[in-house]
């Protein structure tokens, strides 16, 4: 993970750097540093945790350099400290690093056989000990960056400044995303459009082994043999106001909250309403090529997938997979020609999804993504982007990203069923009214607030908790679960409701939360039975069910939330609703940073 970022001006560089790496915290929050350059010294400045922290030393204000990189941390190699924040420097070099260098303990041991000594436990800091190493040959300047790429292992996305080149910062792609910005008399390095968006929109972005020299003039691009390229200049669209927290006092509060208008807005890309059909412009394949769908993610995205698999199970004659990525990416897959991979990721960026996207392209596959940023290199390099239209989403718990990646997966799984005449034309129209109805379900949905907010105190108090149910209800349950043990720090637990005797009910006692989602489908009866077996255990039971005028014919249920009615495929939407409320909530009680959970970053840039 990891943010950095480099500008060279004309005037000094340090406050803008300040700025950008806030926007940055959302890929690391561990430490963070600057270090800029003037008169030939080069000067560091770093502080355990927040950006805040960094801004409030003194030292800042002595930073005049006109050139200088900028960086956030989510430590890898060596604990979260001052030492090992970055940049790491020596007199006469200063580096950035986002990613991880694997052949470090190798690169270290060269080093030191050659009398350099090192400060920290970090991997990032052979690359500067490499460079000053490499500045004793006297190489031309772009060999000595090249050879120095070369001996590098792993993923990474840099930034580098020398003490003897006034005007200039180098960045390198490997792996890791970085973007380069163009502006009136300077230039700029970041891992996003995002960090940079307050200073320009017009962009370019560094391919996998590419790197640059920008200077405040001039920003030139070299392949990974060192053969200059030109790069396409892409202009970004602005909507900063998207980026505040407005009245609320969290971001994920906001993001639950904006749901009804996300979703809408998605609705709006893609469904022709007056003809009531979904629009893919230029889906590039004919439907008869492909037979078979591959849905790949980690995390919340992976849950989507698993909600997706459901779908095209029940609407398509398609043969479906999921795969969480890390396993993908390194597992003996069988290539068809008539596999179509799909990639789910808010970001666009994670690393193990990037690599899965990566083989499949390697090995000529069908790829197509479902993102949110939609300049990230997930989007960039697979065959056809579907964007989730939900804006940025800024907490590091996914929320209306997950609602948005269910709904295009959604809206992709109905147009292939209808083309493969899996379905026909007036089921397909009803669902697509269905559909339509969304925004409104979940508006009122989101309106059982209150409720949650009482019930939020019984799990914090608890060692633990789990999440139950069946079929489609059974991936949301998994989704409760990732929610609430990634903001509240509580145990918990997602698991098919039918498995708890197999195992899982040892874990029940008395007093133990456990939510179950039963909305009135198919698999109610099952999962109703599974709930008495819990309660007859001891556990305090939070039922998740929709409205109906038949009573749960159960007894002893501890607390029940009734969300709004809509059709089987469709019920996934609601029921995510109060398990997003339920973990906000949890973590609202209990005090914690909610929008930046201990250890985590929103964009998982190492593997
Ligand atoms: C959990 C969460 C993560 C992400 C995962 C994938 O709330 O946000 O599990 O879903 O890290 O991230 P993306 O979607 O950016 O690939």
């Amino acid at each position: 993970m990891c943010g950095i970022i480099g500008i060279t001006s004309n005037k000094p560089v340090s406050s803008a750097i300040i700025n950008s790496l806030k926007k940055l915290e959302y890929r690391g929050y561990d430490s963070a540093g600057i270090a800029t350059l003037s008169d030939g010294f080069i000067n560091e400045v770093k502080s355990e945790g927040r950006v805040e922290n960094l801004e409030k030393n003194t030292n800042i204000k002595n930073m005049i350099g006109h050139v200088g990189i900028g960086h956030v941390r989510w430590a890898t190699h060596g604990i979260p400290n001052t030492i090992n924040a970055h940049p790491h420097s020596s007199e006469s070099v200063s580096v950035v690093h986002n990613g991880i260098i694997e052949n470090s303990t190798t690169l270290k041991k060269y080093l030191v056989s050659k009398g350099h000594k090192f400060k920290s436990q970090t991997d990032t800091e052979v690359i500067v000990h490499l460079i000053t190493e490499l500045q004793k040959e006297k190489n031309d300047f772009k060999n000595s960056i090249l050879k120095m790429l070369n001996q590098l292992e792993g993923s990474f996305a840099l930034a580098i400044i020398f003490n003897d080149q006034p005007d200039l910062i180098v960045g390198a792609r490997r792996g890791s995303p970085l973007a380069v910005g163009y502006g009136p008399n300077e230039n700029y390095l970041g891992s996003d459009s995002y960090s940079l968006k307050s200073m320009t929109n017009k962009i370019s972005y560094l391919n996998d082994g590419e790197f640059c020299i920008v200077k405040r003039n001039q920003i030139e691009f070299f392949d990974v043999n060192g053969i200059k390229l030109n790069k396409k200049i892409l202009k970004l669209s602005s909507n900063e106001q998207n980026y505040d927290k407005g009245d609320y006092k969290h971001f994920m509060a906001k993001e639950i909250d904006e749901q009804p208008i996300t979703i809408q807005n998605c609705i709006r890309e893609y469904i022709d309403n007056i003809n009531n059909d979904i629009n893919f412009y230029n889906f590039p394949w004919k439907m008869n090529d492909i037979s078979s769908v591959i849905l790949i993610g980690c995390g919340t995205a992976y849950h989507s997938c698993l909600v997706a698999k459901h779908w095209i199970e029940e609407l398509t004659s398609l043969d479906v997979s999921i795969d969480i990525a890390s396993e993908f990416r390194y597992r003996k897959n069988r290539f068809k020609k008539d596999n179509l991979y799909i990639f789910v990721s808010q970001s666009g960026e994670t690393a193990d999804t990037y690599a899965a996207l990566d083989l499949c392209n390697k090995n000529n596959m069908k790829t197509a993504s479902i993102v949110n940023v939609i300049e990230s290199s997930i989007a960039r390099d697979s065959n056809f982007v579907l964007p989730i239209h939900c804006g940025p989403e800024i907490g590091v718990a996914s929320t209306k990203a997950f609602l948005g990646q269910m709904l295009v997966l959604y809206i992709l799984i109905l147009k292939i069923s209808y083309l493969k005449k899996d379905i026909n034309k007036n089921l397909y129209i009803e669902k697509i009214k269905s559909l339509k109805e969304l925004p409104k379900l979940v508006e009122k949905t989101i309106l059982t607030e209150n409720k949650i907010q009482s019930i939020s105190g019984t799990f914090t108090e608890a060692k633990g908790s789990m999440f139950l149910g069946r079929g489609l209800s059974y991936s949301i349950a998994l989704e409760g679960a990732l929610k609430l043990k990634e903001l509240s720090y509580i145990h918990a637990e997602g698991y098919p409701a039918g498995e708890m005797k197999h195992g899982p009910l040892a874990l029940i006692e008395d007093g133990m939360p456990v939510v179950v989602l039963a909305p009135r489908d198919d698999y109610y009866k099952k999962t109703i039975s599974n709930m008495q077996e819990v309660i007859a255990r001891g556990a305090k039971v939070l039922l998740i069910t929709n409205k109906s005028k038949e009573e749960v014919v159960s007894e002893n249920i501890w607390e029940k939330i009734e969300v709004e009615n809509t059709s089987y495929d469709l019920m996934p939407f609601l029921l995510t609703i109060p398990l997003q409320k339920l973990a906000y909530y949890s973590a609202l009680k209990k005090g914690y940073d909610i929008d930046k959970p201990r250890n985590l970053a929103k964009s998982v840039t190492v593997e």
